[in-house]
């Protein structure tokens, strides 16, 4: 299979499977405990269907949308996500570029592998830097004084990650950060040797939003989740977010909201938006789906705060979905990081060309010029 023929994100995702390493591919396609919640991601919008409609003149379509005061040229951009030059050499840099010559935003993870100033140097288009609230206070504020030095739009504060979650196939496969080389991975690696001559002969492997900070994840190999429970604050409070947005004083978004009650409370500290999210089902397995999730959220703040519907997505379809429940856009991970793993620049480019069509086809065929066209009377829960 060739990146010509990944029509969609399961195609993408058998070519990521091919070319990753086991235990990294795992990492990616994973999720918590059962991984119950992680599928309704998905399946959530399965349970209602389109109601499109017709003779609406669809031969020019606006997919743009305003979020955090951002126009993005489309409904839907890529939630911030970690190590990604372990998925691929090119790693934050590919999805950077792609978001950018798509005109949509992209999320650059704390414990991302490409800096914060190479990134604000590197692109012009919106970027949001996502923040993990670090015991290292200094840690935590230098994240945001970097990027205001680099002039970054917004930063998402991930809420949903006070403890690690249980991810078993990371405890199968032995995944660390960096990668421990066991005899069992070293199998795995010798397996794709494309991946293992990258790894080894580009540039090192490293975390450099946590430089001159921490060691854990760069020189201390340590699994993702153990870096949640041993490292971030789990004092983290509203007050600590209140005091972050206010340090920040820009646009602010809080990643992982589930509740109403959370909800309003975000409005309340001066939030600009929110991410219904439950981190791609990583963290809490048996919570609800973020689209399952939207229509109370959207009904109590909809009108007071942007709100982002985060994970399962997979086609244009669920894109419009949420944009018909009152979401402001769409986020995700898994769609663009096979992509990223399948081929780089060239495969993330390809995954929002399909994501494109698909929802410029899809409004046409719900008779929707524009995003503001689509309503609660263009779907119906079976
Ligand atoms: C491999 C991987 C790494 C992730 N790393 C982060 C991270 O560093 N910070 C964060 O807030 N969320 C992280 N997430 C969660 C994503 O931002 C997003 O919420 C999730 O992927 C949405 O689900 P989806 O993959 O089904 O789209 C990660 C997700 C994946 C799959």
């Amino acid at each position: 299979m060739r990146l010509k023929h990944c029509h969609n994100t399961e195609q993408f995702r058998l070519l990521a499977k091919k070319r990753l390493p086991g235990p990294i591919f795992n990492y990616i396609d994973g999720a918590a405990d059962d991984e119950v919640t992680y599928r309704r991601n998905t399946a959530a919008y399965e349970d209602c269907d389109l109601v499109p409609n017709v003779l609406a003149g669809v031969e020019s379509i606006d997919m743009s949308t305003t979020v955090m005061g951002m126009k993005l040229d489309l409904p839907l951009f890529l939630s911030p996500t970690a190590l990604q030059r372990l998925f691929h050499h090119e790693g934050e840099f590919a999805v950077a570029r792609a978001a950018e010559k798509y005109g949509t935003m992209f999320g650059i993870s704390s414990l991302g592998t490409v800096s914060i100033e190479a990134i604000g140097e590197a692109i012009s288009t919106p970027k949001m830097f996502q923040l993990y609230y670090h015991k290292d206070k200094g840690l935590t504020r230098s994240m945001i004084d970097r990027c205001k030095d680099a002039d970054f739009d917004a930063i998402a504060l991930t809420v949903d990650t006070i403890v690690g979650g249980n991810r078993e196939r990371d405890l199968v496969t032995g995944f660390t950060s960096p990668p421990r080389l066991t005899p069992k991975s070293l199998l795995s690696f010798a397996l794709r040797p494309g991946w293992a001559l990258n790894y080894l002969l580009r540039d090192k492997f490293e975390l450099p939003q946590l430089q001159h900070y921490v060691d854990e994840g760069t020189n201390i190999k340590l699994s993702i989740s153990d870096y949640f429970s041993s490292m971030l604050d789990q004092s983290m409070d509203w007050r600590a977010a209140e005091e972050v947005a206010s340090h920040w004083g820009k646009h602010f978004c809080l990643k992982g909201v589930m509740s109403v009650e959370d909800a309003r409370h975000a409005v309340d500290i001066g939030a600009t938006a929110i991410m219904v999210s439950n981190h791609g089902g990583r963290q809490l397995d048996g919570s609800r789906a973020p689209f399952d999730q939207l229509a109370e959220i959207v009904d109590a703040v909809g009108d007071r705060i942007d709100i982002i519907c985060d994970g399962g997505i997979r086609r244009g379809t669920h894109v419009l979905k949420a944009l018909s429940l009152g979401a402001k856009a769409c986020s995700g991970g898994r769609w663009y990081l096979y992509a990223l793993a399948a081929a780089g620049q060239a495969g993330v480019e390809k995954a929002l060309e399909n994501m494109k069509t698909e929802i410029e086809r899809d409004m046409k065929l719900m008779g929707a010029r524009e995003v503001a066209d689509l309503g609660r009377a263009n779907l119906r829960f079976r």
